[in-house]
């Protein structure tokens, strides 16, 4: 992807987040600039990952497969020293724009519908068990648990959340969601997160973006990090 984009893409969604009336931590709005200034007492945002972070899962088409993120806490699996065992994001969905389908092996996670910019716009998330990182399980029914009700569906069914509803994934259950036709914002509450390698998606996908930088970033993303030290 092109930084241009990237950066009007942050832009876009500073404002769509600030219209739902979230507020994000402080080094949302740093700029890279500002970060070489910032020393080892703000290690845990890089080597945990916080912050900017946005995909097209490879697709070349982020519109329609691709989702946008802010990562506000997270652990670290790989550092003993980190306490931290959940995590929290942000993630902005735009209408007809697919995540695809993945599991995690490690990380349970809760997923929010927190607001759209429409009338009441719906989080749908269809499901699969997973018979291997391959294969859809496409006969055994999923256990569902949304707000507090525990229950069973049918393989490939789609649950759809409103406004402040969510919904629980377990680990090894396949998920794609996206949004018919409104900008979500949505929560994800969860286990520690490790995109580097607990996302195991269907199809051959990427997690983080070639970049073409055709413009300085206006924020840095969290694949950024290394360059800016
Ligand atoms: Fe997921």
């Amino acid at each position: 992807m092109k930084r241009s984009e990237i950066n009007a893409y942050i832009n876009e969604a500073k404002d769509f987040i600030a219209r739902m009336r979230f507020a994000l931590p402080p080094f949302a709005y740093w700029t890279p600039e500002d970060w070489k200034s910032k020393g080892g007492e703000y290690d845990e945002i890089r080597d945990n990952q916080l912050g900017w972070d946005l995909t097209d899962f490879g697709s070349g088409d982020y519109l329609k497969i691709g989702l946008f993120l802010f990562t506000i806490r997270n652990g670290n699996l790989h550092n003993k020293n980190c306490q931290k065992t959940y995590a929290e994001k942000l993630l902005v969905v735009q209408p007809g724009q697919v995540t695809p389908y993945h599991f995690h092996k490690s990380k349970m996670e809760d997923i929010i519908n927190r607001g759209s910019a429409g009338e009441n716009g719906r989080l749908n998330i269809k499901l699969y068990n997973s018979v291997d990182p391959h294969t859809l399980d496409e006969t055994s029914p999923i256990g569902v648990s949304v707000d507090g009700r525990n229950y069973t569906v049918a393989a490939g069914s789609v649950v759809s959340l409103s406004v402040g509803e969510s919904i629980t994934l377990h680990r090894g259950v396949f998920h794609q969601f996206w949004s018919d036709d409104s900008t979500l914002l949505l929560g994800e509450v969860s286990m520690v997160n490790d995109d580097h390698a607990d996302n195991f998606f269907l199809e051959q996908r990427g997690r983080f973006p070639e970049i073409e930088e055709d413009e300085k970033p206006l924020h840095l993303l969290v694949g950024d990090y290394p360059k800016y030290r």
